[in-house]
């Protein structure tokens, strides 16, 4: 069984994503960590991530760079979305999505196009969405909780930005699949979004 969560930054997908691989045991696999990854070695690389040749590059990156904690911060974040609008990034990344979403048992993928372009057949289908004050919100506590200080209006400008290319881009842009089911997260803590994406992940399994 494939689950395909879709959804913009800070949505709420993640979490969903993994609570959905705990519930059905499944393995999970968040695509935006690899283009993270491909924005922090095109930053490594000294090159530029609206380039495409300097993007593709970035592709070539060491599996251990999957496990820098940097990936995580909001500059990963926007180079990530600037190497994502490149046709050749996105086409080197597939193969190893796809073959994640075929493993024998079924797997779990967030991203912004698991279930319109790497696994289009996929059983279940998330689109995870919430307001623009909802995310920024969330991002806010998280980064305050790490003690960073950064303003609520630059974090909401960012993700609109962020938003806005990555709905934008003629390549596999950040739209719900035709079937995929939408789940608005704005007003839900986690439990209540984890639970409301199960019930929907069994009723879609029950249809199929
Ligand atoms: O999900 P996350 O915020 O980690 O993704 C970072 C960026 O990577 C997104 O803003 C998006 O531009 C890009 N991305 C993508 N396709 C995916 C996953 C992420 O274009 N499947």
């Amino acid at each position: 069984m494939i689950i395909a969560v879709d959804g913009p930054t800070a949505s709420g997908k993640g979490t969903i994503a993994r609570a959905l691989a705990a519930r059905f045991r499944l393995p999970h696999l968040d695509t935006g960590l690899l283009y993270r990854a491909v924005g922090r070695q095109v930053a490594l690389n000294g090159g530029n991530p609206d380039d495409p040749a300097d993007a593709l590059a970035g592709c070539d990156f060491p599996d251990r760079l999957i496990e820098d904690p940097e990936l995580r911060s909001e500059e990963c974040g926007g180079l990530a979305s600037r190497v994502s609008v490149h046709p050749e990034v996105r086409r080197a990344l597939y193969e190893l999505q796809r073959s994640f979403a075929m493993r024998a048992g079924g797997a779990v993928l967030d991203g912004r196009d698991i279930g319109t372009v790497i696994a289009p057949e996929a059983e279940v289908k998330l689109f995870v969405t919430a307001s623009v004050a909802a995310r920024a919100e969330r991002r806010f506590r998280e980064m305050q909780a790490q003690g960073r200080s950064v303003s609520l209006a630059a974090i909401a400008a960012d993700l609109e930005a962020r938003d806005r290319r990555d709905r934008t881009r003629t390549t596999a842009p950040l739209v719900p699949a035709a079937d995929a089911v939408l789940l608005d997260t704005s007003d839900l803590g986690p439990a209540e979004a984890i639970s409301a994406a199960i019930a929907i992940a069994e009723r879609s399994i029950a249809r199929f």
